[in-house]
């Protein structure tokens, strides 16, 4: 279609012009999801060079427009295969703490077990609060060009908005409260990360990572249906999240495999820096006591406790270490004594 100039004299309507290939889509099985419009010029395979503009992939640029600061120019440093069909997940499984928690089946427990639920609520809520702020930090670093990357960390931090409130909630709901802070270590590291992929393979991989690995075992801990119930709904954002950061150190990996030993590297000192312990601060002695209690059913099966909290370790390093093989990076010799020990020959 054309302007036609001669409608009204001092409009510019240049724009008009710009309509070279008209953008259709087709809704598909789950709706008109972002993957039916990634198409033609609009689509991640057609991306540019950023310019740090706020130009839209697709957009015609502007001369002149505005630079916003730094973000990352390159597709890679940020970009997850999966993050179109995660955004779009996370948008249609959204659940609220209000709601689909069954808390009137909460009843009065033994004091030594509402105690260690809180004391593990206590360290979750500053975990899932501090997961809402890293990725936070990360915004304004991803270009408008990978804007769906942006919108998955959008949807991580509304899911982490939602862990931080459920675990208050069943920390103030059941008689206990907020008890010990939690020891914080693992946490600052990945505030403190200065690079997209650092920050997404400490935060994403390995801490979620460990995370995850306790909210499958939700059903050993929790004692009541409500307590199993946010484990589970937690656990579904979780694999999102862990799925983000998987498959983007695979792209990584995949595109620029001499980034390898330097990813190794931040590894290699946050496994450190956790004590081995990782971000979700297991060893914490609070938490660590607390999760026996759980695990074992009361402070009289503590030895119970431990052994099950053991498997729990087990489980958490090995799964770790196969999410990084499905990355493509191997760490299995890598790892120090603390982790070594938990790991099964493959
Ligand atoms: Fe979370
Ligand atoms: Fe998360």
């Amino acid at each position: 279609m054309a302007a036609n100039p001669t409608i009204e004299p001092g409009l510019d309507l240049s724009w008009l012009n710009l309509y070279d290939e008209p953008a259709t889509a087709t809704p598909g099985k789950k709706g008109l999801t972002l993957k039916e419009i990634n198409a033609g010029r609009y689509s991640d395979a057609a991306r540019g060079g950023g310019d740090m503009t706020y130009r839209m992939r697709g957009a015609v640029a502007r001369p002149g427009a505005h630079r916003f600061g730094p973000n990352y120019m390159s597709k890679s440093d940020v970009w997850s295969e999966n993050c179109i069909m995660l955004y779009e997940e996370a948008t249609q499984r959204q659940w609220a703490s209000a709601r689909d928690i069954p808390w009137d089946t909460l009843q009065p427990l033994p004091d030594e077990i509402e105690r260690a639920m809180c004391q593990l609520c206590t360290m979750l809520t500053e975990v899932e609060f501090i997961a809402g702020d890293v990725p936070g930090q990360w915004l304004p670093f991803i270009s408008a060009q990978d804007f769906e990357a942006g919108l998955f960390l959008m949807s991580q931090i509304m899911d982490e908005a939602r862990h931080t409130d459920v675990f208050r909630k069943r920390a103030l709901v059941n008689g206990g409260g907020l008890l010990a802070q939690g020891a914080g270590l693992g946490l600052r590291t990945l505030l403190e990360a200065r690079d997209f992929t650092e920050m997404s393979v400490l935060m994403h991989v390995q801490a979620e990572g460990f995370v995850q690995s306790m909210f499958r075992m939700g059903e050993l801990i929790g004692q009541t249906e409500a307590d199993k119930r946010i484990f589970r709904m937690s656990a579904q954002d979780e694999s999102r999240h862990l799925a983000f950061g998987v498959m983007h150190l695979k792209y990584v990996l995949d595109t620029d495999p001499d980034r390898a030993e330097e990813i190794h590297h931040y590894l290699d000192k946050a496994e450190g820096d956790a004590s081995g312990g990782g971000s979700g601060d297991v060893t914490f002695p609070p938490v660590f006591e607390s999760l026996c209690i759980l695990l074992g059913g009361g402070v009289e099966k503590f030895d119970e406790g431990v052994q099950k909290f053991l498997l729990l370790r087990k489980r958490q390093i090995n799964e770790y270490a196969h999410r990084l093989d499905v990355a493509g990076l191997n760490r299995r010799n890598r790892f120090g004594p603390l982790m070594a020990q938990f790991v099964d020959p493959v």
